[in-house]
């Protein structure tokens, strides 16, 4: 286990995992420099506790996974270094403080100057590309009322992968994704991350359609290490070009590994049969 994670011998025939809470599970994990964990927040350690939990309903389910979804679409503070306004960079100082880019952190923003109805100009940011949503069937449509949440109207294409049973590798049943993809950014949508092989057979696809590899942001509830390296090693280029830097994962977090099953170990079991059935 990492050294975040303790197996505790005081549950006798069971091993418990317990996460240390004082302890970020990402700083125990060496992450490719292309992928984000989201910052272990009591709030995160409590929701993913809930979720986590064989005990509870699938109401309570579908509530609090929405809930992470949402913070992990919006992911709000990390520490890049702040977008500061032309004003802002023209007087060397922010009347805010650190100013904080717009929700949907990471992508890139122009600069843009309204009116306000008092008759002030404030220069702002406007979202400098279109973005589509990808979701990863059946899994990763749980995801796209998050999106949806934080984009309106947000385009959203649907990707379905299944293991071959006669080659045991992932296999592409179905792509219908937005016309002009290629244009778009795309936020690749799958909760859980195993092996990682459904995640690269999607984003092969989607690099198929032409989207550039940097233009693509996967994002994921609960990432095995081996899934997160195997995804992070095969694209290394996945970056965002843009104003802003971005790593192309995003995480809420990294769990210990996998089961002989290719589930994710503690996991929370089969997330599509607890969100939908
Ligand atoms: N998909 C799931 O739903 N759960 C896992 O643990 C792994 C893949």
């Amino acid at each position: 286990p990492s050294p975040g994670i303790a197996l505790s011998p005081s549950s006798p025939g069971r091993n418990t995992i317990s996460l240390l809470a004082s302890e970020s599970n990402a700083k125990n994990v060496k992450l490719p420099p292309n992928a984000l964990v989201l910052p272990p927040t009591t709030q995160l350690q409590a929701l993913l506790t809930i979720i986590r939990d064989e005990k509870t309903q699938r109401g309570d389910f579908v509530f609090t996974s929405d809930r992470i979804i949402r913070l992990l679409v919006e992911e709000g503070e990390l520490d890049y270094p702040p977008y500061l306004p032309p004003a802002t960079q023209r007087s060397g100082q922010s009347p805010l403080g650190l100013v904080k880019l717009p929700r949907l952190n990471h992508l890139p923003v122009i600069p843009k100057t309204v009116r306000t109805p008092v008759g002030m100009e404030y220069d702002g940011v406007s979202f400098q590309g279109r973005i589509c949503g990808v979701s990863i069937m059946r899994a990763g449509e749980a995801m796209e009322a998050g999106l949806r949440g934080c984009c309106r109207s947000v385009r959203i294409g649907k990707i379905l992968i299944q293991r071959d049973e006669e080659t045991a590798l992932p296999k592409l049943f179905y792509a219908k994704l937005p016309d002009d993809i290629a244009e778009r950014y795309c936020l690749l949508l799958d909760p859980m991350l195993a092996t990682g092989g459904s995640c690269i057979k999607a984003i092969e696809v989607l690099l198929s359609h032409g989207v550039q590899e940097d233009r693509i942001i996967f994002l994921n509830l609960i990432a095995s290490p081996e899934g997160t390296h195997n995804v992070c090693t095969r694209f290394p280029k996945l970056r965002m070009a843009s104003t802003v830097p971005a790593p192309p994962l995003i995480t809420a977090w990294i769990d210990e590994g996998l089961d002989s099953r290719s589930y994710i170990v503690p996991g929370l079991g089969d997330f599509g049969d607890r969100y939908f059935l």
